[in-house]
């Protein structure tokens, strides 16, 4: 295992299941557990949800398809698989984008990462006893705008070196067929402790009962939005483990069961964290501080408390894991093919620019910082640039590449391994050429707008 790597067989997942373990625990991450919660509870409830459901079926899925295929048609990184479907175009400029919002989200991302890991330590440390809200919500902001947040992002930074050493095989799939079903366990056990709490029925209501009066053009913007970052779609991170797709599979089924797993993750972290919210009469709109401030109150209270607070952050800090690590391999499968160099030493480049990013992003947050431009702290513009620009642009141009420019043949000769439906074969180039490209250029060009006013 050497510089040979690229003329020796590639690696790859070896299992139906090792991949849906891999890529459903890229798509389950902070933007499950810990966002989706709050802006269903800033959009009023279960409106925004079925807004949410229509994004990820009518914009989600063609993208996460359109990746599987764009990376497994070219078996190489992000920039790569487009040099060899359209050689001698620019289109391995999508690629190139993918690597730099990839820097961008692992800054943010890794941060607060880092801060599930205090939290953890935290809760099974019975830290939060005897606290008033107003000291639990203290804690938080005292905790995130000092530098105690960088030793835990390089700790979680480290955590997930050690999942990405082994490779493909060996190592992503070895690991997340394992989390990824802890994951699930710990999830349902969360979602029984929460609905048998007594109170319970309100959260459920604010869930599951629509309130359109509630949904707001935001609403829809953010619903867009965020079914992309969930389903880690736009940037090359789902075509990059395409590439490690065999032929046999079917790509369609893999991007339905994903987008499914991704779907109902995010809806039972609503059922884990509502129920409970109103159970103890706590507001449910407070924004970001949702995951470590609520709850804290809320598990304070909650008999059991403890053991539940700690397999809450467990849970969020698996989801995290997944998730950056798949993020990472965009930027080393680049860096191992096209600088020839060897997959740790590719790590361990990757790894140094990314702390680098990650402390400015955390430094953004101190009081004294002056990292801000035009109003916004350097941690925010990651996420803003990247979530709001970025992954907007590179999922439209991909879905444009997909339906103008990539062969019809190969295209069809993508979707038709390890399935037969025609008829599914041409609804896709229809859905690819003119319905999610016009979607994604209406969020986009809001979006901008929101960005710069
Ligand atoms: N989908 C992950 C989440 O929901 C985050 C993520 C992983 C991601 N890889 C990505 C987002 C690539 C955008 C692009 O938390």
């Amino acid at each position: 295992m050497s510089q040979q790597a690229t003329t020796a067989k590639r690696d790859g997942f070896s299992s139906r299941f090792g991949i849906i373990a891999a890529a459903a625990g890229s798509a389950v991450g902070l933007g499950n557990i810990w966002k989706f919660p709050y802006i269903v509870g800033e959009n009023g409830g279960s409106a925004f949800i079925l807004v949410y459901l229509l994004s990820i079926l009518a914009v989600g899925v063609p993208v996460l398809l359109a990746e599987f295929i764009i990376g497994r048609r070219g078996q190489a990184n992000a920039v790569r698989s487009f040099k060899k479907i359209a050689p001698n175009t620019k289109w391995s400029g999508i690629g190139w984008m993918g690597i730099v919002a990839a820097f961008m989200i692992l800054g943010f991302y890794t941060v607060i990462a880092g801060y599930t890991i205090h939290y953890f330590i935290l809760t099974v440390t019975n830290s939060f006893a005897g606290m008033s809200s107003a000291q639990i919500a203290d804690t938080f902001n005292n905790f995130a705008s000092s530098t105690r947040p960088i030793i835990y992002t390089v700790i979680f930074i480290i955590l997930s070196l050690g999942i990405l050493f082994g490779g493909i095989k060996d190592g992503i799939e070895k690991y997340t067929k394992v989390l990824m079903p802890g994951l699930v366990g710990i999830i349902a056990l969360l979602v029984i402790r929460a609905i048998t709490l007594p109170g319970a029925e309100e959260g459920i209501q604010f869930l599951l009962k629509p309130d359109f009066s509630e949904l707001s053009m935001k609403a829809v913007l953010d619903a867009l939005g965020h079914s992309f970052f969930s389903l880690s779609v736009g940037m090359g991170t789902m075509l990059t483990y395409g590439s490690y797709i065999s032929k046999k599979e079917s790509l369609t089924s893999i991007t339905f069961s994903i987008a499914a797993a991704d779907t109902i993750i995010a809806l039972l972290a609503g059922l884990a964290i509502f129920p409970a919210v109103f159970a103890f009469g706590i507001d449910p709109t407070s924004g970001p501080g949702l995951v470590f401030i609520t709850l804290p109150n809320v598990f304070l209270q909650m008999p059991g408390g403890i053991i539940f607070g700690a397999l809450f952050f467990l849970l969020l800090f698996i989801a995290a894991l997944t998730s950056v690590v798949s993020i990472f391999e965009v930027i080393i499968a680049y860096i191992t093919e096209e600088l020839k160099v060897n997959r740790h030493k590719a790590m361990g480049l990757t790894t140094l620019a990314v702390i680098v990013i990650a402390t400015f992003c955390a430094l953004s947050q101190t009081p004294d910082t002056s990292l801000i431009f035009n109003g916004h702290n350097l941690f925010d513009w990651m996420d803003l640039l990247s979530a709001n620009v970025l992954l907007p642009i590179g999922g439209l141009l991909m879905m444009i590449f997909l339906g103008f420019i990539m062969k019809r043949s190969d295209l069809e000769d993508e979707l038709q391994h390890g399935s037969k439906s025609i008829k599914g074969t041409m609804a896709y180039i229809t859905i690819t050429k003119f319905i999610a490209p016009v979607a994604i250029a209406i969020v986009f060009s809001t979006g901008i707008q929101a960005l710069f006013s």
